[in-house]
């Protein structure tokens, strides 16, 4: 755990964050009307993903955990996060034969389908994840401006 006061994220950081998490609801609304639209979508999330990972990597000296359970959790949340799209990815090509990987995955049908089964609940997992971690910003965020 850091000591030092951590600086405001910028201003990339803040729009790469919270771009994430709109596209991420987003993806959530389409899931189930929309299956074309979710799948752009989804690719949108991890490519905000793949830029939020990348800058955190960049920068992060200046942005250590803001606690030991921060630690564990934004390595859990980004690997939950980018199995979902890759087993969405292949329900899609295996079970719909759409998407990049339909001619890739073309006869795979079972396992599309193993993927379409597992791909929903872990999206449970991942909120859960992100639930927890909304809860631990907050209360990282109050110490902090206490201690300010
Ligand atoms: C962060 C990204 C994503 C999230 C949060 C997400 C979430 C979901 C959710 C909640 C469902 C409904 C599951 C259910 O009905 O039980 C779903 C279904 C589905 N998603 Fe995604 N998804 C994401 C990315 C993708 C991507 C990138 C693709 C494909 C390119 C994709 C393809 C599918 C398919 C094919 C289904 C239907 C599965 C079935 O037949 O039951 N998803 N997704």
């Amino acid at each position: 755990m850091s000591k030092q006061p951590r600086p405001p994220l910028s201003p990339f950081a803040r729009i790469v964050h919270w771009g994430m998490v709109a596209a991420l609801v987003l993806t959530l609304i389409a899931a189930r009307r929309w299956l074309g639209a979710h799948a752009v979508l989804g690719m949108i999330t991890v490519l905000t993903l793949v830029v939020w990972v990348a800058w955190l990597a960049l920068f992060r000296r200046q942005y250590p955990p803001a606690s030991p359970i921060a630690r564990y959790l934004l390595p859990a949340i980004v690997v939950v996060f980018a199995l979902i799209p890759v087993l969405g990815l292949i329900a899609y090509g295996g079970k719909y034969a759409s998407g990049p990987l339909s001619g890739l995955l073309n006869g795979w049908t079972g396992l599309g389908q193993a993927a379409a089964v597992v791909h929903g609940p872990l999206v449970l997992l991942l909120l859960a994840l992100l639930l927890l971690h909304t809860i631990v910003a907050a209360i990282s965020k109050l110490r902090q401006r206490r201690a300010a």
